[in-house]
C-alpha cells in the first residue's frame, strides 16, 4: 500500500480525480451460466452484484440527506457525480442481475433479504446511516482496486460486453471513493461511530457476500462442484480470496486510524493505466 500524506490540503479532495458520470457501454443481453474462467468467480461477482442496485441507491439517499449541511462548493460538485455515477450503476447491475436470473439463477430471495435489511438501515439515524454508507465505500474501493490490479484473478475470461460492466464499476467507485467519507466527516465527523459501524459492516458485508456466493455455487452444484477439472479451478481461486484478503488487510485496517482518509490509498496509477488502455477504447 502506498500512503500519500494529505493531512496538510485545506482541501484534499481537490487533488483528486475529476467524477466523470459516463453511460455504460454494458449491453444487458443474455448471460451464460458462468462468464469468467472460474464459475466461482463468477458466483461472487453476482453475488457482489445482487446487492448493488439497492445497495447503492441507499448510499445516494444518506448522502442527499445530509447535503444541505454541506457548504464547501467543489465537494457539492463531487456529490453531484457521485450520486449520477451510483444512480447509472445501480440501473446497469439491475439489468444485468435479470440476465443472471435469467439464466436458472434464483437471485429473488436474496434481493428480498436485503431489501428488508435496507428498509431497517433507513430506520436508523442519519448519523448511522451514513456512517454504514462509508464503511461499505471503503470495500467498494477496496475491491474495485483489487480489480484493477489483478485483473487476471477477477477478470479472466470475461466477455467484452462484461468488463464493460465491471471494468466501468471498479473505475468509477475509485473516482468517487472520497466523497460519502468527506460528507461524513463535514458533517459529523464522528470517530467513535465509523469505527463501529466498520466493525458492524465488515460481520454483515463478509458473512453476506459468502453466504450468497456459496448459494449460488450450491445452485449450479452440477457445474461448480461435480465436474472435477472446475472443481479443482474453483479451488485455486479459493485460495486466491484468501491471498486477497491478506493483501488488502493493511488498507482495510487503516480505515480505523483515527487520520485515516481514503485518498491516503493511491489508486492513481491504476485509475491512469485502466484511462489509458481500456477507457480510451471504449470511450
Ligand atoms: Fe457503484
Ligand atoms: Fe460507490
Amino acid at each position: 500500500m502506498t500512503l500519500i500524506d494529505v493531512k496538510n490540503h485545506a482541501h484534499p479532495h481537490k487533488n483528486f480525480n475529476a467524477i466523470v458520470v459516463r453511460q455504460t457501454r454494458f449491453k444487458a443481453q443474455k448471460i451464460g451460466r458462468h462468464y469468467t474462467d472460474s464459475t466461482l468467480m463468477s458466483h461472487f461477482l453476482t453475488a457482489l452484484s445482487i446487492t448493488f442496485p439497492e445497495g447503492e441507491r441507499f448510499f445516494v439517499e444518506t448522502v442527499r440527506n445530509v447535503r444541505a449541511q454541506i457548504e464547501d462548493a467543489q465537494l457539492q460538485k463531487d456529490i453531484s457525480g457521485f450520486i449520477g455515477q451510483e444512480s447509472h450503476h445501480a440501473r446497469a447491475h439491475e439489468q444485468f442481475n435479470q440476465n443472471v436470473q435469467d439464466s436458472h439463477y434464483h437471485l429473488k430471495k436474496f434481493e428480498q433479504v436485503f431489501a428488508k435489511e435496507m428498509i431497517r438501515l433507513r430506520t436508523l439515524s442519519h448519523r448511522r446511516q451514513l456512517a454504514a454508507t462509508v464503511a461499505l465505500e471503503h470495500f467498494t474501493a477496496l475491491i474495485a482496486g483489487y480489480m484493477l490490479k489483478y485483473p487476471d484473478f477477477m477478470f479472466k475470461g470475461l466477455s467484452e460486453n462484461m468488463t464493460n460492466l465491471w471494468l466501468w464499476h471498479a473505475m468509477e467507485e475509485i473516482e468517487h471513493k472520497h466523497v460519502a467519507f468527506d460528507v461524513y466527516q463535514q458533517v459529523f465527523s464522528n470517530l467513535a461511530q465509523r469505527r463501529r459501524s466498520m466493525r458492524t459492516i465488515t460481520i454483515g458485508f463478509l458473512t453476506s457476500t459468502a453466504v450468497m456466493t456459496a448459494h449460488l455455487v450450491w445452485q449450479d452444484r452440477q457445474h461448480s462442484l461435480y465436474r472435477p477439472q472446475e472443481l479443482l479451478k474453483n479451488i485455486q481461486v479459493m485460495g486466491g480470496f484468501g491471498l486477497m484478503m491478506l493483501r488488502l488487510l493493511p488498507e482495510y485496517l487503516a480505515f480505523y486510524r483515527a487520520d485515516f482518509h481514503p485518498s491516503q490509498i493511491d489508486q492513481n496509477d491504476l485509475l491512469k493505466k485502466v484511462k489509458k488502455t481500456w477507457l480510451s477504447t471504449a470511450y
